[in-house]
């Protein structure tokens, strides 16, 4: 059975399952991060303690265990730059989810760890459909699936609550070719 618990991708790459020893550290990312954030994520205003740092890391490897979603910790030259993921699994199709600290912004991290992730679960047969939505008005997160090769899929009205206002969001599909 594969072991879809850690990717290294060298020079720099690491992606792991978080450990609940990383609390400390994703939680002081997370903060030094909030206002940025939570410009375009709608969760980081709800993390104001280590412990739901910690809470997270929990349900996190729970829904790894069960198959609800998978979540990895990027490490870039052993440093925590962000996460990337699947925020759900429907059968071979899945939806990626992500964000960067503002020192790993604008170096190409986080098209490296999203095809990384893709090619993974590719070449091991568990997925070929990915689901990419982000805000409309989200340049960096719109470049990065057009970069990777996703299509426009639909726009999807007030997609989500940011704040006190909702967004639309642009839903990109990447499937795996036939033949
Ligand atoms: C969305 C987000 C992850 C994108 O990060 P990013 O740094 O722009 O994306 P990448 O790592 O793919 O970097 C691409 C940029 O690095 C540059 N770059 C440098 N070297 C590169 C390389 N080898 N390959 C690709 N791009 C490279 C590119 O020029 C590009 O800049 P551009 O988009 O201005 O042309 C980041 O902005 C973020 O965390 N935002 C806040 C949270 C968020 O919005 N998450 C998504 C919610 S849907």
């Amino acid at each position: 059975m594969t072991d879809y618990s850690q990717l290294n991708k060298p020079p720099a790459l690491n992606l792991a399952l978080p450990e609940e020893s990383d609390a400390p550290a994703l939680f002081a990312l997370v903060q030094a991060e909030r206002a940025r954030l939570s410009k375009t994520l709608a969760w980081p205003p709800l993390i104001v303690r280590v412990e739901d740092s910690l809470a997270n890391i929990r349900q996190n490897r729970l829904n790894f265990t069960t198959g609800r979603s998978a979540t990895y910790i990027i490490r870039w030259n052993g440093k925590i730059a962000g996460i990337v993921g699947f925020n759900t699994f429907n059968g071979t199709e899945a939806e990626i989810g992500y964000w960067l600290g503002s020192e790993f912004e604008g170096r190409g991290v986080m098209s490296e760890a999203v095809r990384a992730l893709m090619d993974w679960y590719i070449n091991t047969g568990r997925l070929d459909t990915f689901i990419l939505r982000c805000g409309v008005a989200n340049k960096a997160s719109n470049r990065v699936a057009q970069r990777l090769g996703f299509d426009f899929y639909y726009c999807q009205p007030r997609g989500e609550k940011i704040g006190d206002s909702y967004v639309d969001h642009n839903v990109y599909r990447w499937q795996v070719k036939e033949g």
